[in-house]
């Protein structure tokens, strides 16, 4: 068996070197980025040929890499590694940078790109360079100040805040317009900003004749115009309204004027039913009508009634509207009248002992309870009025708000200042609030104001 093995073995083995006498010089050694020239390729190598390579692109080597067959070796004549290949350290900018934006510093493939400094804008149509086999791509990129060009306008716009001397408009720079005639406005803005982009904010305005809206859909309003002429309305002319069916009268404006802004200096009027129509005192009534108004039609009779203790009727209680709208007698009022004691209100007491009447026209002062807020801005006041045997006014008193020790370690939070102490403060009350050591705040503003006796309480775990 031993000896089959060794047979076979020597067979194989001068076989194979009688077959490739030079089997080493045909194994090409590999270099990194680098490839075998094609004049340096054969089928079969022999002693003394030389292998030439080229760097793949983007790679250099200071000499050209070669090879000898020496013994059915290849051994290496002279050359270095391919490396990279360099450019040259990149052109500053003035009013810009460089940064890169892709590769190394500053080798085969690397990209970099320019910016240009606050207020100044890129001009170069590519702002990007990349080092290629002839060095950087791409033409130096340059920045210029920041700045708008002004548009041309026509005569009757009036354009305020260009630079003397045609001088440079820059970023943040703003004009302003306006018509130079009566009766032109301005179609576009009345003020424009020069952007960071060296755009204006707006487009230029145009003047234009200022036309007012003329109304079709008038119904029963009958309208003249005033120069009688076909066409825009132009600023002065006027419009001069009449109601054309019987029982209605004019509401608003008889004649309105064109502005030269082209708005009309009041509404459309209307016409309207024609109605009497009054206000009713706290103690007057009606028998017709509920409390606060009443409207009645001309040749209706009303008849009005005073309460309340001691009110007395001043004038004639029964009156009739006439066809103008106007009452036929003057409209009666409620005199006199006493008040019982002023009314109980929450969160507040008088500030004296209280009476058992009082006339029409005497006022009680009212203090909230402590801590309570007292509102003092209209419709509220500190105090009650007594008009015509009814007490009159608002009076409110904002609640404080307390928060015990026992909810705030449930929010896990204490008083910033205070640490561990119940709290109880009156509305708008600012308090500012901590967390608990080792905890933190889930979000809600630690520092809360009280608002009528609600507080949201921050949360900290
Ligand atoms: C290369 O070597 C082989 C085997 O030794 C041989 O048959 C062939 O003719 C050789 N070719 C050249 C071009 O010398
Ligand atoms: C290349 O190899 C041949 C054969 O071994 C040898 O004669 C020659 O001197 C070598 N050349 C160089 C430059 O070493
Ligand atoms: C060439 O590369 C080899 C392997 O990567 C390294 O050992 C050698 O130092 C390099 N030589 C030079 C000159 O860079």
């Amino acid at each position: 068996m031993r000896s089959i093995l060794v047979v076979f073995c020597v067979w194989i083995c001068f076989s194979v070197d009688a077959s490739t006498p030079n089997a080493d010089c045909s194994k090409i050694p590999e270099v990194e980025n680098a490839e075998v020239s094609q004049s340096s390729r054969k089928d079969n190598y022999t002693d003394g040929d030389k292998l030439e390579y080229n760097c793949k692109p983007g790679y250099a080597s200071p000499l050209k890499i070669t090879y000898n067959c020496t013994d059915n070796k290849w051994t290496k004549l002279r050359g270095g590694n391919c490396s990279l290949k360099r450019c040259e350290l990149p052109e500053d900018i003035p009013n810009g940078r460089y940064t890169i934006v892709s590769g190394s510093a500053f080798v085969f493939g690397t990209t970099i790109k320019y910016i240009c400094n606050d207020d100044y804008q890129m001009m170069s149509r590519f702002d990007t360079r990349t080092c290629q086999e002839g060095g950087w791509d791409n033409q130096l990129p340059a920045c210029e100040e920041i700045s708008c060009v002004a548009d041309s306008t026509e005569e009757n716009v009036r354009v305020e805040g260009l630079p003397e001397n045609d001088g440079l408009i820059r970023y943040g720079h703003r004009l302003t317009f306006s018509c130079s005639d009566y009766g032109w406005i301005l179609q576009g803005p009345k003020e424009i900003t020069c952007q960071s982009n060296g755009q204006w904010s707006g487009p230029f305005p145009k003047c234009v004749g200022a036309t007012c809206p003329l109304n079709t859909a008038v119904g029963d309003l009958k309208m003249e115009r005033f120069p009688d002429i076909e066409g825009p309305v132009k600023p002065r002319h006027k419009l001069i309204f009449s109601c054309n069916t019987e029982g209605l009268k004019l509401k608003g404006q008889r004649e309105i004027t064109c502005q030269s802004n082209g708005e009309w200096n009041s509404p459309f009027p209307k016409c309207e039913e024609v109605m009497c129509v009054a206000k009713l005192t706290v103690s007057m009534r009606s028998d017709r009508h509920p409390v606060p108004e009443v409207s009645v039609r001309p040749g209706h009779t009303i008849t009005l009634s005073c309460v309340g203790r001691g009110v007395k009727l001043q004038g004639h209680s029964k009156i009739t509207c006439l066809s103008d709208g106007q009452w036929g007698n003057p409209f009666p009022k409620c005199i006199g009248g006493k008040c019982g004691p002023p009314p109980k209100v929450n969160f507040a007491d008088t500030t004296e002992i209280t009476k058992k009447e009082y006339d029409s026209g005497e006022k009680v002062e009212y203090s909230c309870f402590n801590k309570y807020t007292l509102v003092q801005r209209h419709p509220y006041s500190k105090y009650l009025t007594c008009e015509h045997g009814e007490w009159r006014g608002n009076i409110k008193c904002l609640k404080p708000c307390s928060v015990t020790v026992e909810k705030m370690d449930e929010r896990g939070i204490q008083l910033r200042w205070r640490g561990r102490e119940k709290i109880f403060s009156p509305h708008r009350d600012r308090i500012i609030f901590s967390c608990k050591s080792g905890k933190s705040s889930t979000g809600i503003d630690l520092t809360q104001t009280c608002n009528d006796g609600e507080m949201t309480l921050p949360l900290c775990v």
